[in-house]
């Protein structure tokens, strides 16, 4: 097999430690905790390349290269970066083919799943499918979307398992939950929606009945190797590929939902399968937005999803919107109000803030004062939490209002909670402290701490906990790299990291950017306290910007006191009330 996984390519990278290999060809003198020597890839007489045990890479400043073993290897011998890996395998006995790509193991499989895919979409077009295509017309689901869906129909009158029996082994098919163990098909008589994995691998199905009275409307596949529901979202690789910069991800519950939303434009959405959205979930969006707008079913159950949904998302520092809908899903909403009702929607999504407001507010009768009252307390101690000053202000003067309120005496409360909410924070991370000096240049913050997140798994929590916003697009989707990686392996090792990114072009480069700033490996907790300060700052400064911009549009003389005042506010400037 030619393929090498990532890990067999990461216990190869171990059994030889950079000093040894860079050693084969260069002497190195042991200066601190890392070894220099002449940079065999320019005319070098400083030893300007630094050879690091501790990540387990070699590096130099003054022509730039640097890397793991692989790339070293890959380097001096002239040769490809899987050839460097495949030199090394054979030293340690592995017998690998010639070609060594970064090659899917799985290739086989989406193979099956493709042509799968081509059968059910053949049924659908076939005579024995016309009750589907009526069934689909019914729902407004035109021939376009089908195809665009790739929707098919299993037929049980023309099953789909012999047919690839032809091609491939039986357990092969019970493995990807296409088949049961007696050789017929999992799906009978079911609309065919084929998921993708989120690099866009077929990978299973949902198949919904149409003309039967089933009890259960959907049948998924079953979970499998490479169907995780708890890591898949529906038409999470379109919407990826569709979305445009600082563009949201809309979250719905349902296969329709989606395909209802790109009827009538709108791309951006996918879905969790009937599950709750989970933190892988939320880790596989942070790689592309860092904002997202819950758009769930209208009901009990779709509040209750967006309840369990905002806490998560708000831990991963993401900006979060919600979409509330007065139809059951939004495949009605849609249907029954149209485009332009939706669009209005979407364009003006509640923050989480005024949602758990209307939510708390809604089993209460608010013109009962008591009532009124644990609704006034529920809500400033949600407030509390807020990290957000301009809407904790703009909240407490809308409560204030709506309860003809003194806007002092429920302030008064408020800091009583804000202060117990702080007391709580403190005691589960100790590392916010008193303010710090801003140093001023923004980007460079950003470039130390990504490069602490890189070599310290400590920093890297800090900051995930911390950063509110990493404004460089690039270094962002870097950051969120480093999160993405540290919460599948447990940990980060640079040299691996590297093998990771190295199909990753777009990131590497950002990657070796950091890396061959030629900072020191220590640090202090201070340090790291200013960098997230400085990133949070300028993240703040570009909230200002956009008010100034909105307050130049402004010709409302009060609303444009409001905005001056929010910009104050944010600046930190005491305003008279
Ligand atoms: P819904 O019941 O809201 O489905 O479940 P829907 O999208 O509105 O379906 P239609 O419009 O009646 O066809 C939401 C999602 O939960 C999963 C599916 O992914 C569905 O899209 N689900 C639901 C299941 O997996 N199994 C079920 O039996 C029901
Ligand atoms: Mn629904």
């Amino acid at each position: 097999m030619a393929y090498i996984d990532e890990t067999t390519i990461n216990a190869i990278r171990r059994k030889h430690p950079i000093k040894e290999i860079v050693e084969r060809y260069v002497s190195l003198t042991k200066k601190g905790e890392d070894y220099w020597g002449l940079c065999p890839f320019h005319a070098d007489n400083n030893a300007s390349m630094s050879v690091s045990p501790r990540l387990d890479m070699f590096q130099c400043f003054a022509c730039k290269k640097a890397g793991n073993v692989f790339n070293f290897i890959a380097l001096m011998e002239n040769i490809s970066y899987g050839d460097a890996i495949r030199l090394l395998a054979k030293e340690d006995g592995y017998e690998i083919g010639r070609s060594i790509q970064k090659e899917d193991p799985h290739i086989k499989d989406y193979e099956i799943f493709k042509l799968a895919m081509k059968y059910y979409q053949n049924n659908i077009y076939s005579k024995l499918g016309e009750n589907a295509i009526l069934y689909l017309r019914d729902r407004k689901i035109d021939r376009e979307t089908i195809q665009k869906f790739e929707i098919g129909l299993s037929i049980s009158k023309q099953p789909l398992t012999p047919f690839l029996l032809n091609k491939y082994p039986l357990d092969n098919l019970i493995d990807l939950g296409i088949s049961n163990t007696d050789g017929k098909d999992i799906f009978n008589d079911r609309i065919m929606i084929p998921i993708h994995d989120m690099n866009g691998n077929p990978i299973g199905f949902g198949g919904r009945i149409y003309q039967t009275k089933d009890s259960s409307k959907y049948i998924n596949t079953k979970a499998t190797e490479l169907f995780d529901k708890g890591t898949i979202l529906y038409n999470y690789h379109r919407a990826h590929n569709k979305l445009t910069k600082d563009e949201s991800i809309i979250v719905m519950e349902g296969y329709f939902d989606v395909i209802r939303a790109s009827t009538i434009g709108v791309n951006n959405c996918v879905a969790p399968m009937g599950t709750s959205l989970t933190k892988q979930h939320i880790q596989i969006l942070k790689k592309i937005t860092n904002h997202i707008i819950l758009c769930f079913d209208g009901d009990e159950a779709g509040k209750q999803a967006t309840i369990r949904a905002i806490p998560l998302l708000e831990q991963a520092n993401m900006d979060v919107k919600i979409v509330r809908l007065e139809e059951k899903d939004p495949d009605e909403f849609i249907i029954k109000r149209g485009r332009e009702a939706f669009l209005q929607k979407i364009a003006n999504p509640l923050n989480a803030l005024d949602f758990k407001m209307q939510v708390l507010g809604e089993d209460k009768n608010l013109n009962d004062t008591k009532e009124a009252s644990i609704y006034i307390d529920e809500l400033l101690q949600e407030l509390a939490k807020e990290k957000d000053e301009i809407l904790v202000e703009l909240t407490l003067k809308k409560i204030a209002n709506r309860f003809q309120m003194e806007y002092e005496t429920l302030n008064q409360r408020f800091i009583k909670y804000q202060l117990k909410q702080k007391s709580i924070q403190k005691t589960n991370n100790p590392n916010i402290k008193k303010e710090q000096k801003t140093p001023n240049k923004y980007g460079q913050a950003t470039n130390n701490l990504l490069y602490y997140m890189i070599i310290s798994a400590n920093v890297m929590e800090q900051a995930e906990s911390q950063v509110m916003m990493i404004m460089d697009n690039k270094k962002r989707r870097l950051f969120n790299e480093i999160i993405y990686y540290y919460h599948k392996y447990g940990e980060l090792v640079v040299a691996d990291f590297i093998t990771y990114l190295t199909t990753k072009t777009d990131v590497i480069d950002t990657f070796w950017e950091i890396m061959n700033q030629n900072l020191k490996k220590t640090y202090s907790n201070e340090e790291i306290v200013d960098y997230i300060k400085c990133v949070n700052d300028y993240y703040k400064k570009n909230i200002i910007d956009k008010l100034k911009l909105d307050l130049k549009k402004e010709t409302d003389p009060m609303k444009q006191a409001n905005i001056l005042k929010e910009i104050m506010k944010i600046r930190g400037v005491k305003t008279s009330d």
